[in-house]
């Protein structure tokens, strides 16, 4: 190879979107049997320096060999010692994820993506709702939140799970429920022995819960079914679709609004979302949703 087709070669990755950046698996922790998290950091010194993202941002993953998935970056922006995502095994780049170890070398290219407003969620009550691993990206945005507390009103977190063992990020729920200026709710399905907390679905535990929509707004992550019964909840309480945001999940390829797979409407949410109102969705969706 010649030194112009090397030259040529450098070229050609420095300016392809698709060539991810290395980065480098810190830590793994279990969640569940099903769900693991990924503290990882870009191998490049400079340009873990220069990294930045925004709560509700979406990258494309891969390992070498297997193929590329979507994960939101799980830990909060304003924490900047390593980066997080959590993966939930149902196919194969998911895996193949689960597969790796410490030290294990992936792809990232992102951050991709709007994200949750901050400029809107400021001054106002905030509704987390979550559900099994729709924790990830909310857990950004609470974190997020909480080490800017003084720019938020009260806070409200109904999380829930089937049984206690696929709850995600034990050890975020004991912090915020030890948090004064956090109200935190965790709830399971169905009674399970031991389990001396909460008993419900989600949406219904949210009605007993029944926070105000006056200067209020609702961000609600979570599986399908969770978030279809959540929305109508959160509108007998009064709270307005304008009130009430969730992350899209639709199957992506390129990330960037370029291949057209993640339509929904006339959108792209690679480009346009995740983050979405759902006075938005109805614009666009409301036979979905
Ligand atoms: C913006 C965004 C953020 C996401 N964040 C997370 C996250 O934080 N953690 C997490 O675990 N997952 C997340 N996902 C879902 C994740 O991208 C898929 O589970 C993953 O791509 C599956 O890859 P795989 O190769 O293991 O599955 P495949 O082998 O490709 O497929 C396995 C099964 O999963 C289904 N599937 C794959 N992708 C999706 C999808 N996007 N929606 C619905 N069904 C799908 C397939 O139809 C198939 O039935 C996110 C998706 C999007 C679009
Ligand atoms: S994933 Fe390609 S346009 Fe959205």
């Amino acid at each position: 190879m010649t030194i112009a087709d090397i030259s040529q070669r450098k070229k050609f990755f420095a300016q392809n979107v698709y060539v991810p950046h290395v980065a480098v698996i810190e830590k793994i922790i279990d969640e569940t049997p099903q769900v693991r998290t990924f503290h990882f950091n870009l191998k490049d010194e400079k340009l873990r320096q220069e990294f930045t993202f925004e709560s509700g941002q979406f990258a494309q993953y891969s390992v070498f060999g297997v193929g590329e998935a979507t994960f939101c970056i799980s830990s909060s922006p304003t924490r900047r010692d390593h980066l997080e995502f959590a993966v939930n095994r149902v196919g194969k780049v998911t895996n193949a994820l689960h597969r790796l170890g410490v030290g294990a070398e992936i792809g990232f290219r992102g951050p991709y993506g709007n994200s949750f407003p901050l400029d809107l969620l400021k001054g106002k009550n905030l509704v987390f709702v979550g559900g099994g691993i729709g924790l990830a990206p909310l857990r950004s945005l609470i974190w997020n939140v909480i080490d800017n507390r003084s720019q938020y009103e009260n806070v409200d977190i109904i999380y829930g799970a089937r049984t206690p063992g696929d709850l995600c990020f034990k050890y975020d729920l004991e912090s915020w429920d030890k948090d004064s200026s956090v109200n935190m709710v965790t709830t399971i399905d169905r009674p399970f022995e031991g389990w001396t907390g909460k008993v419900g679905m989600v949406p219904n535990v949210l009605g007993e819960v029944a926070p105000s929509p006056q200067n209020s707004v609702a961000i609600v992550c979570g599986p399908p079914v969770m978030i279809r019964f959540t929305f109508p909840a959160l509108a007998k309480l009064g709270f307005t679709p304008a009130q009430m945001i969730t992350t899209l999940e639709k199957r992506m390829k390129c990330g960037i609004g370029k291949c057209g797979r993640c339509n929904i409407g006339p959108l792209f949410v690679c480009r346009d979302g995740p983050v979405f109102s759902y006075a938005e969705i109805q614009s666009f969706v409301s036979s979905e949703y």
